[in-house]
């Protein structure tokens, strides 16, 4: 069973889209396992986005990413990092297929409302920035209920 980080973006919190985000992630059969709302400052930005730190956007994502709060979340399922990140669409909304929640809602490249983790190993990495082990609840699929 995978988990991906999910940020729902300040510009998704400031248009009331959190409720659409979430529902789609939800009706797509992902199961959300925490969330907590948040305003990242600049050290949080500079470590979840280290990778794109030097690139000529770093400084404008750094600012609109702590500009006001966000929602971050885990999601878990199986395949779920790569199923978000299609549920999502392609990082330029303008490129984005309808359907998914960028190209549904949104349409420039720098506020493009969701974050998912690229990759399993960034989601463990992302997940530790953002939350400790007691706030991740955990549900049993086979079972159909949550455990502890
Ligand atoms: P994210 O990390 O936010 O989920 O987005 P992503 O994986 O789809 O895209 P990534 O390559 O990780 O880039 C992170 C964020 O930087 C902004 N960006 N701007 N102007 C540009 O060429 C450019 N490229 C990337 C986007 O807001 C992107 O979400
Ligand atoms: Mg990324």
């Amino acid at each position: 069973m995978e988990r991906s980080l999910v940020l729902i973006k300040p510009n998704a919190v400031q248009r009331d889209l959190v409720g659409t985000i979430i529902s789609r992630l939800e009706r797509r059969g992902l199961k959300i396992v925490a969330t907590k709302m948040l305003q990242m400052d600049e050290s949080l930005a500079h470590r979840h986005y280290a990778i794109h730190q030097g690139k000529a956007f770093f400084n404008e994502l750094v600012t609109f990413i702590t500009a006001s709060p966000i929602i971050a979340a885990i999601f878990e399922g199986e395949n779920a990092v790569d199923i978000i990140r299609r549920t999502m669409g392609e990082t330029d909304p303008a490129k984005a297929n309808p359907g998914t929640i960028r190209g549904d809602f949104a349409i420039d490249i720098g506020r493009n409302l969701i974050h998912g983790s690229d990759s399993v190993e960034n989601a463990v990495k992302e997940i530790k920035l953002f939350f400790s082990n007691g706030e991740i609840f955990e549900y049993s699929r086979e079972a159909d209920k949550w455990i502890g």
